[in-house]
C-alpha cells in the first residue's frame, strides 16, 4: 500500500508540467510609488527591503519592495508620462499589474505554458548580478494582469539584480502577523469565468477545485459567480469572479466599471491569529466592512464550537465558516484606494480548505451598503 501511494504522488508529481512553489512576490503600478510603500509599512506592517530607480541605473520608474514574513510587495511607479506603467495607472488606477510565482525552471515554466497556449509577456531572461543570478520570464493573464514565473535558487541577494537594499531605519514598524498570500481572486468579464477556467486548466495545469453559482452567492442585488482554481500540488490558488444577474449592479460590475477592464479584485493574507491581526489593522487605520451585529446572535449554531471567544470575534467584526474539513475566521478590507478596486481579506485556517462561503450573504449586503453609499447599485 505504502508503495503504491508513493508511485501515485511520484506520477502526479511528474505529470504537474508547472510545479508551483507558492506566490514569489505581487507588483502593484501606482501612482505614487514612496507613498504607497508607506502606507503597506504603517498601516499594514511590511518592513522596507530594497529598492529600484534612477540611483541604481534604472531611468524610466521607480520600485519599493516590502516584506512581511513571506509576503513581498512591489509598488512601481513611472517617472515618465509615456510607458506602460502610466499607461497602466492611467487606465486602472492602482492595482495589480503582476502575480508573479515561484519556480524551479522559469525558462520550462515559460516553453510549458507557451507550447500549451499561454500569451508570452517575458522570454526567459536572466538577471546577473554580484549575488548571483535570477531567471523570469512571464505569460498574460486575464485583463492586463502578467504572471511572471521567478526562479532564485541561484540568487543570494536582497531581492533581484537590479535592486539595492533599502533600510529604513528611522522608521522601523512591528510586524503585524501577515505571513504569506493564501490566494488571490480575479473578476473576469460577462461569459469570461470559464474562458479563464480553460485558461488555467490548459495553460497551467491547475484544476477548478470549487464552484459557486448565483444560488450559493446572490444578495438581493449584488449576483456572482465564481470557480477556484488551484495549482497541482495546490500551493497556489485563484479563484475567479464572473457578474451574474442581480436586481441592480453587482459587486463585480462595479469593479470592471472603476478598474475599467478585468484584474484582480483581492488578495488574501494569512494570519496565525486573526483577533490579534485585525486589532493591531484596525489601530493603524485599516478599514474593514462591517456586517450587521446580529450576524452573531446564531453564529455558532451555525459553525459548531470555536477556540475562540465570541467577544472579540464580535468587536472586531471577524467572519467564521465551516467546511467539512474545519473552519476559517476572515474578515474584507474596504478598497485601499480610491476607485473601489482592489481590497484585502485577512484569513485565518483552522483546517478548512474553502472561501467561506457561508459568509457571502452576510459579507455582500454589507458590500452593497458601500456600493449604494458610492451610487453605485
Ligand atoms: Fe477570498
Amino acid at each position: 500500500m505504502i508503495l503504491e501511494t508513493a508511485s501515485k504522488e511520484q506520477i502526479q508529481s511528474s505529470t504537474d508540467f508547472l510545479p508551483l512553489e507558492g506566490t514569489d512576490f505581487v507588483e502593484f503600478y501606482v501612482g505614487n510609488a514612496k507613498q504607497a510603500a508607506h502606507f503597506y509599512i504603517t498601516a499594514f506592517g511590511f518592513q522596507a527591503l530594497a529598492y529600484a530607480g534612477p540611483e541604481t541605473g534604472v531611468k524610466d520608474r521607480v520600485s519599493y519592495v516590502i516584506r512581511q514574513n513571506k509576503l513581498t510587495f512591489v509598488l512601481t511607479t513611472s517617472l515618465r508620462p509615456d510607458n506602460e506603467i502610466a499607461d497602466h495607472v492611467n487606465k486602472h488606477g492602482d492595482g495589480v499589474k503582476f502575480l508573479a510565482l515561484r519556480v524551479q525552471d522559469a525558462a520550462s515554466a515559460w516553453e510549458e505554458t507557451t507550447k500549451r497556449g499561454g500569451k508570452s509577456y517575458m522570454v526567459p531572461k536572466q538577471l546577473k548580478d554580484d549575488d548571483g543570478e535570477v531567471v523570469v520570464s512571464g505569460i498574460h493573464t486575464y485583463g492586463e494582469t502578467v504572471h511572471l514565473f521567478i526562479e532564485r535558487k541561484n540568487y543570494n541577494g536582497v531581492f533581484m539584480p537590479g535592486f539595492r537594499r533599502w533600510e529604513n531605519t528611522h522608521f522601523i514598524t512591528e510586524d503585524s502577523g501577515l505571513l504569506y498570500v493564501d490566494h488571490c481572486v480575479g473578476n473576469v468579464g460577462w461569459n469570461q469565468m470559464d474562458v479563464w477556467v480553460k485558461f488555467y486548466e490548459d495553460v497551467m495545469g491547475f484544476k477548478n477545485i470549487l464552484t459557486f453559482d448565483d444560488s450559493d452567492i446572490s444578495t438581493e442585488y449584488s449576483a456572482l459567480m465564481s470557480k477556484v482554481m488551484s495549482s497541482g500540488n495546490g500551493y497556489v490558488k485563484f479563484p475567479i469572479n464572473e457578474p451574474a444577474e442581480g436586481k441592480k449592479k453587482s459587486q463585480v460590475e462595479e469593479y470592471l466599471e472603476f478598474f475599467n477592464g478585468e484584474g484582480v479584485q483581492h488578495v488574501a493574507l494569512a494570519t496565525n491569529d486573526i483577533v490579534k491581526t485585525v486589532r493591531d489593522l484596525k489601530s493603524r487605520g485599516v478599514e474593514f466592512l462591517q456586517v450587521p451585529t446580529t450576524y452573531y446572535d446564531d453564529l455558532l449554531d451555525r459553525v459548531g464550537k470555536i477556540d475562540e471567544d465570541l467577544e472579540p470575534l464580535k468587536e472586531l467584526g471577524i467572519l467564521v465558516d465551516r467546511d467539512n474539513e474545519g473552519y476559517l475566521l476572515q474578515l474584507f478590507s474596504k478598497p485601499v484606494q480610491d476607485r473601489p478596486t482592489l481590497f484585502f481579506e485577512i484569513i485565518q485556517r483552522k483546517g478548512a480548505k474553502s472561501f467561506g462561503k457561508g459568509n457571502f450573504k452576510a459579507l455582500f449586503e454589507a458590500i452593497e451598503k458601500e456600493q449604494a453609499a458610492r451610487g453605485n447599485l
